[in-house]
């Protein structure tokens, strides 16, 4: 399938990136089993597309493993040091389909149930963040989630990202009449993380 793409110099990942509580880094052959048992839970996928059986989770960490491969980055494991070597996982990714807002690279994440609610996304989403719009040269990044999916979007506007009802858009790779079809965007700009990020640590 061919679809407009961002056309970024590629530059190798660094290995790591770490922040006060968590840390993202490349994937392991053991996360495979962390991230079968997180898109088998029904409480995890309750506003996405299901992944079926093991294959299919497996086919997603192979995409996952080739995207850092062909474009130096992509969706990191989120580890929290002394808790969990496998929590989850966020990063960037290219849109992989035509859409009025493409092309354009976005932020996604998952994690396991037990880990919701303490702040661990937020926090490896700016780490992921701060590389996109340093390293990568972004100028913006994008997030797309179902109306219905509230804890993501809480997330978004944590990150300093807005939403404007008028960019609201039925998804093409979700079948029509689905009831995940239907999406909100939200966008952040380099200079409304940069600003997000100084309120964050001036407690604004
Ligand atoms: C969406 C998802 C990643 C959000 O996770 P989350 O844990 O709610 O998000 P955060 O890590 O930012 O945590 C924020 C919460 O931690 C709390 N928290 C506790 N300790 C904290 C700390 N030290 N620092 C910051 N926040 C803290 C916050 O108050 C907030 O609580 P609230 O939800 O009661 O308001 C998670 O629900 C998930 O994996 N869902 C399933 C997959 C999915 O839908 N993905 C998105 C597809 S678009």
């Amino acid at each position: 399938m061919s679809f407009p793409m961002l056309d970024l110099p590629y530059s190798p990942p660094p290995e790591d990136l770490a922040g006060p509580r968590v840390r993202l880094r490349q994937w392991r052959p053991e996360d495979r089993e962390g991230l079968a048992a997180m898109q088998a839970d029904p409480v995890v996928m309750e506003h996405l597309m299901p992944v079926p059986d093991r294959a299919a989770s497996d086919a997603v960490a192979d995409r996952i493993t080739r995207h850092f491969a062909e474009h130096g980055f992509g969706l990191w494991v989120i580890e929290v040091p002394g808790v969990a070597p496998f929590i989850g996982y966020t990063g960037l990714v290219h849109v992989p389909y035509a859409a009025a807002f493409t092309p354009a690279v976005e932020i996604g994440w998952r994690i396991q149930k037990r880990f919701w609610g303490r702040g661990y996304v937020t926090e490896a989403a700016r780490l992921s963040l701060r590389d996109g719009f340093g390293r990568l040269g972004l100028a913006e990044v994008i997030a797309l989630t179902v109306p219905a999916n509230a804890r993501s979007q809480a997330v978004m506007r944590r990150l300093n990202m807005t939403h404007d009802p008028r960019e609201n858009f039925d998804h093409p790779l979700v079948p029509a009449g689905h009831r995940l079809r239907r999406h909100v965007l939200y966008r952040l700009t380099r200079a409304a993380f940069e600003g997000g990020a100084e309120e964050a640590a001036t407690g604004g």
